[in-house]
């Protein structure tokens, strides 16, 4: 091969891989992201203010779809998740509506126990961060962040399933007794793709069986 036509291959060769590269999605992948950093999910009551500023914490990172919020707290706090910034702004979830807001709660009742909250996140769009302690109190100073997510790569298949039915008490002898009473839910709801595929499925199954009725 004459010198000449091994360049001219090179450079093709070469121009290719730049053109793929070009093409190719940048590649992200789920990440998790530990609130606050090193300093945790905590507020400060010597300073009465939240351990360090939240809202410059998520300033500084990219939030997607699947990826999870990890608060490293205590039983102290708790983290309230809502998708309505008018519930954000109350610091209360007492008006809130249990389909947009949610709180996740350890299993101890007890102050003080270390506690971590997993976080998935499972809606685009703005979502907010609070801590309900002290009546909104902490929250007012500090203990509150407003993130937005991304589409990523989507929701993983183990985040992308509809929620479970919620749970019924089957009715016992004692029908009298007034079922448990849930403060919101601890489930932040599945997305619809699923049944959305299901139906979209269900639609040409039935175009299918008409085109047999008519084209025996
Ligand atoms: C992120 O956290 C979730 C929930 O604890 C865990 O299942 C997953 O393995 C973690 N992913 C990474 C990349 O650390
Ligand atoms: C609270 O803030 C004060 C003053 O910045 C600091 O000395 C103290 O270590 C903080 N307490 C906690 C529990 O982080
Ligand atoms: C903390 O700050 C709030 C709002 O400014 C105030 O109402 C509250 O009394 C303060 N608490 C303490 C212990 O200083
Ligand atoms: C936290 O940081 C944001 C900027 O990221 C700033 O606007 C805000 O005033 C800070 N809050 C406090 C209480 O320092
Ligand atoms: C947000 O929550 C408030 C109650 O805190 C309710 O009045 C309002 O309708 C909700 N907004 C949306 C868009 O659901
Ligand atoms: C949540 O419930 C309110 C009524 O309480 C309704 O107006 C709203 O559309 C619901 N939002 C979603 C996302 O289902
Ligand atoms: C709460 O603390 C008490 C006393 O230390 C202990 O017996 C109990 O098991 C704790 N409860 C939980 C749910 O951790
Ligand atoms: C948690 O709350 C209890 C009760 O208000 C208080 O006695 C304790 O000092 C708190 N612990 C921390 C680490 O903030």
């Amino acid at each position: 091969m004459a010198p000449a036509t091994v360049t001219n291959l090179v450079i093709t060769v070469l121009l290719i891989a730049v053109a793929a590269s070009a093409q190719t999605p940048p590649t992200t992948s789920y990440a998790n992201h530990t609130v606050g950093g090193p300093a945790g999910w905590f507020f400060n009551s010597t300073t009465n203010h939240s351990a360090t500023n939240y809202s410059s914490w998520a300033a500084k990172q990219i939030f997607n779809l699947g990826d999870f919020l990890i608060f490293n707290t205590n039983t102290n706090q708790t983290v309230i998740q809502t998708y309505n910034e008018t519930t954000y702004q109350s610091c209360t979830m007492d008006d809130a509506s249990n389909n947009d807001t949610f709180q996740y709660s350890g299993g101890s009742q007890n102050f003080s126990e270390s506690l971590t909250v997993e976080v998935p996140l499972t809606i685009e769009g703005p979502n907010y961060y609070y801590s309900g302690a002290s009546d909104g109190v902490q929250c007012q100073q500090g203990m509150a962040f407003e993130i937005h997510v991304g589409h990523g790569l989507g929701l993983p298949p183990s985040l992308n399933q509809p929620p479970p039915p919620p749970y019924i008490e089957p009715p016992g002898p004692d029908t009298a007794q007034s079922p448990p009473i849930t403060v919101g839910g601890a489930q932040p709801p599945g997305n619809g793709d699923l049944r959305i595929g299901v139906s979209w499925v269900g639609s040409l199954c039935t175009l299918l069986s008409l085109l047999l009725c008519v084209f025996p």
